[in-house]
């Protein structure tokens, strides 16, 4: 059996999640049941990452300890994801006691290794990004990204020699040029390696929420450094050597484009320097905008612009316009590895046209013709219906999309067989035709159903289940795997098919 891990940034608790952070884990959580319906062992992990001077500030202003305050904002991002139908396996917390047990190992044995060593630091930090920056880097006397004054901090830390890596690095590029897609971010992580790479701190004294230092009491470990190595806390690391064996050369990273240097170069680095492969995938996706703007949540705190993105909770979208259509609409709308546009506006005229028109109009018609013509029970499909091709043209594209990390193919893909099948009927007319005549029509319709509630079911997990069962079939097309569970045939005929309620009501466009 092919394994398969796959993981989201753990974001941070200093705020609630935003449809930023939804973007992503819904993403991860539909390419992650994609591959449970292959068949693969899976293991999808989110989580918080709940140390840093970000945190600890965010606390102090709401009156309350560190440990209070992450307690209660992890929740928010667990509840968060229930909302979403979330299929995480683990949810991580870097407060977690496995994961200080994990990072107190993984960096020892890059100290043991010669990696690490004390020195002296002085620069300008910027505590909502949690890094330093040179005076050159500086928007005037400002954060570039935040647009917040840095401060001015010296420390005795400990570094990490990431200058140790560079070639070894820029080799380990070389030898797997997919590891880091799209390519483009690849090429900039490669360039920014081979314009030299300088030793980093990698411990913090002026601080005392994080993880502390094993050999050296009064240091912290640096939000970062604790932060990525979460990815293996979850898989056992320096507790259960097989586990670690199993997952991690199958890892998968999905990331945001902000957090490239951290994911593909430290990472990596840190990785060689404790004596284990680098991560074998990392994915990079872009933002989404809305007004063309980012505005991740420290911007939003400064609040500027009239609408943000990080103003808007998932549960609000949810609420008015059902889990699944705010997945799908996440999911189809914004390719992963470009930014995106986000609109109500976007979202209702996709929900229109692709849900309300296409999908729901597909189930509704099947199901009223099947109650008219056929007594309400489903007939068997026909071997020879011109829909087998495009079903078997979709689960292609679906699996060929799902594997490159294309949720939006996959369902273009699923969309053109939802179309061939409306126009199928539009051409047969069976709502016109004898009853006994239209068997062979209705039952290909049938399946068509049957094939796109499997190849929706990563997408709109709830509307697969719904349909599923609309047309007789029990259990979840979740539990049938791909590809065998897809060919042309499956359904049975004499099941009776249920008419329910619209799937998708049509919305009103806002005004
Ligand atoms: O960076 N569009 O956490 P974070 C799309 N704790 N995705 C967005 C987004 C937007 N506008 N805003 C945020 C951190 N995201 C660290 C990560 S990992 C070891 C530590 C998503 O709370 C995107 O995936 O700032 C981004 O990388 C992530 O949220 C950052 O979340
Ligand atoms: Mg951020």
């Amino acid at each position: 059996m092919d394994r398969f891990y796959i993981t989201t940034p753990i974001f941070y608790v200093n705020d609630v999640p935003h449809l930023g952070h939804a973007y992503c884990t819904v993403n991860a959580d539909a390419i992650a049941r994609w591959h449970r319906l292959i068949g693969d062992s899976t293991l999808f992990l989110t989580g918080t990452d709940e140390h840093g001077a970000k945190v600890a500030e965010a606390a102090e202003a709401n009156g309350v300890t560190p440990r209070e305050w992450t307690d209660r904002t992890s929740a928010r991002f667990a509840e968060a994801w229930r909302g979403l139908a979330i299929s995480n396996d683990d949810f991580i917390r870097t407060t977690d006691e496995r994961h200080y047990a994990t990072v107190q190992q993984f960096l020892q044995k890059i100290y043991d290794n010669g990696f690490i060593a004390k020195d002296t630091y002085r620069g300008l930090y910027c505590v909502s990004c949690e890094d330093y920056y040179t005076a050159d880097q500086l928007d005037g006397d400002k954060c570039p990204v935040h647009g917040r004054p840095v401060t001015e901090m010296e420390e005795d830390n400990y570094f990490f020699r990431l200058s140790a890596f560079e070639d070894r690095l820029i080799e380990w590029f070389e030898k797997n040029p997919d590891a880091i897609r799209p390519a483009s971010k690849r090429n900039e992580a490669l360039s920014f390696i081979k314009g030299g790479l300088k030793d980093v701190s990698i411990t913090r004294t002026s601080l005392s929420w994080g993880v502390p230092v094993p050999w050296d009491e009064g240091h912290v470990f640096y939000v970062w450094y604790d932060a990525l190595i979460n990815y293996l806390t979850a898989i056992g690391y320096g507790e259960d050597a097989e586990k670690v064996a199993a997952w991690w050369p199958n890892v998968h990273h999905l990331i945001g484009k902000e957090i490239i240097r951290f994911h593909c170069v430290w990472w990596p680095a840190m990785c060689m320097a404790a004596g284990i492969e680098p991560p074998a995938n990392i994915f990079v996706h872009g933002w989404l905008l809305v007004g063309g703007q980012k505005l991740s949540k420290s911007m939003a705190a400064d609040g500027d612009a009239p609408v943000k993105l990080t103003d808007i909770t998932p549960a609000s979208l949810t609420e008015e316009y059902g889990v699944d259509a705010v997945r799908y609409h996440l999911l189809r709308d914004t390719p992963l590895g470009t930014d995106g546009e986000f609109s109500i506006e976007g979202l209702i005229a996709r929900y229109n046209s692709d849900l309300a028109n296409n999908l729901g109009n597909l189930v509704a018609r099947v199901a009223t013709v099947v109650g008219s013509k056929c007594d309400g029970v489903g007939p068997a499909p026909s071997p020879t219906s011109p829909l087998a091709d495009s079903a078997s043209t979709a689960l292609a594209a679906a699996a060929d999309a799902w594997e490159r990390f294309a949720p939006h193919e996959a369902l273009e893909a699923t969309w053109r067989l939802i179309g061939a099948a409306n126009a199928e009927l539009e051409a047969t007319e069976p709502w016109k035709a004898e009853p006994g005549t239209v068997d062979d029509v209705l039952g290909s319709a049938l399946e068509v159903l049957r094939i796109v509630s499997l190849l929706i079911s990563p997408a709109m997990p709830a509307t697969a289940d719904e349909i599923w069962s609309r047309i007789g079939l029990a259990g979840s097309p979740s539990d049938h795997p791909l590809p065998a569970a897809a060919a042309w045939g499956g359904y049975p005929g004499g099941l009776s098919v249920t008419k329910g309620d619209p799937l998708f009501p049509r919305r009103k466009a806002t005004a």
